[in-house]
């Protein structure tokens, strides 16, 4: 079946009122951000269009695909190749190496070269992480950030989920705007539960929660665009800076003063936005 659309019929917040917006209609290609305090239900709705819900509780919203209803028989035989989850408590329990589980991932999915496959995915992975893993690390031995990293690129080049829901990518410690971007360009569905201003604004759309309902979907505007960009430009001057703290080194002589104050004090603005949740 091809996926054409995802749809997310509204239920009701933790109140029992009905939520704000009744209907999400979410199409491949697209980025949907879910943003809203701590508590707010986030990771519920993410966990609803993972379960495929259809009218349960707490929230008893229904989710469409193809504007069918979960009931329906065809997408339902084909569900679970649909949904792939980076959730917020990710961690490996398999006792396995990185490489035998890849290779089997690869074998189940029905791809033939493996090899090259393999070596794709521990590269990109390499890539998000910032302390690289290697193939005869075993899976359960990974940190957070590490197992993340790993699953972001097996999601993008093995699994052919065409949705994929990412809970908090950015605490994890990896390349989150890359990973988003990779993501993106495949032509997946990609939901991205998020607290991060940046993360939030590389979405087309944004659904914002308030006492476990969606209570506002907002689509990015040019502005915002413009507004992101810049913000990248100055994550990517912190990044710099963030980098040669991590590796030990001083930062005084990377920047003079002058550079060094307006950058701190962009970087204050942004971690303040960003600390005030949207
Ligand atoms: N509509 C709802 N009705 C009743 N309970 C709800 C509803 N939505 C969420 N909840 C419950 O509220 C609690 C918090 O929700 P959730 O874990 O989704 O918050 P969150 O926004 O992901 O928070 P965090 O940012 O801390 O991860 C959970 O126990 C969840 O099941
Ligand atoms: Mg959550």
């Amino acid at each position: 079946m091809k996926l054409r659309k995802i749809s997310v019929l509204g239920g009701q917040d933790k109140d029992s009122n009905p939520e704000n917006i009744r209907r999400v209609d979410i199409r491949p290609g697209e980025v949907v951000a879910v943003v809203g305090p701590t508590g707010s239900g986030k990771t519920q709705l993410i966990s609803d269009i993972e379960q495929y819900t259809d009218g349960q509780p707490p929230a008893r919203r229904t989710i469409l695909i193809n504007d069918l209803e979960p009931g329906s028989d065809a997408p339902n035989k084909n569900l679970r190749h649909l949904m792939a989850e980076v959730s917020q408590k990710m961690n490996f329990v398999i006792d396995s190496s990185v490489e035998a589980f890849l290779r089997k991932h690869a074998r189940v999915r029905g791809i033939e070269d493996i090899e090259q496959i393999v070596t794709a995915v521990f590269e990109l992975t390499n890539e998000l992480a910032g302390e690289p893993i290697s193939l005869t690390d075993n899976l359960t031995l990974l940190s957070g950030g590490q197992a993340r990293a790993l699953m972001v690129a097996d999601v993008a080049l093995i699994s052919n989920a065409p949705v994929v829901l990412i809970d908090e990518i950015e605490n994890a410690g990896i390349d989150r705007l890359k990973a988003l971007k990779i993501l993106k360009g495949q032509g997946k569905i990609v939901l991205v539960v998020t607290h991060d201003l940046t993360l939030t604004l590389m979405a087309d759309r944004r659904i914002v929660m308030k006492n476990g309902g969606m209570c506002k979907l907002h689509r990015l505007t040019r502005e915002e665009m413009r507004i992101a960009n810049e913000l990248i430009a100055i994550e990517a001057d912190i990044s710099k800076l963030r980098d040669l703290v991590r590796s030990g080194d001083s930062i005084e002589q990377s920047k003079n003063n002058k550079e060094k104050r307006v950058l701190w004090q962009e970087f204050c603005s942004t971690a303040h936005l960003t600390s005030a949740g949207l």
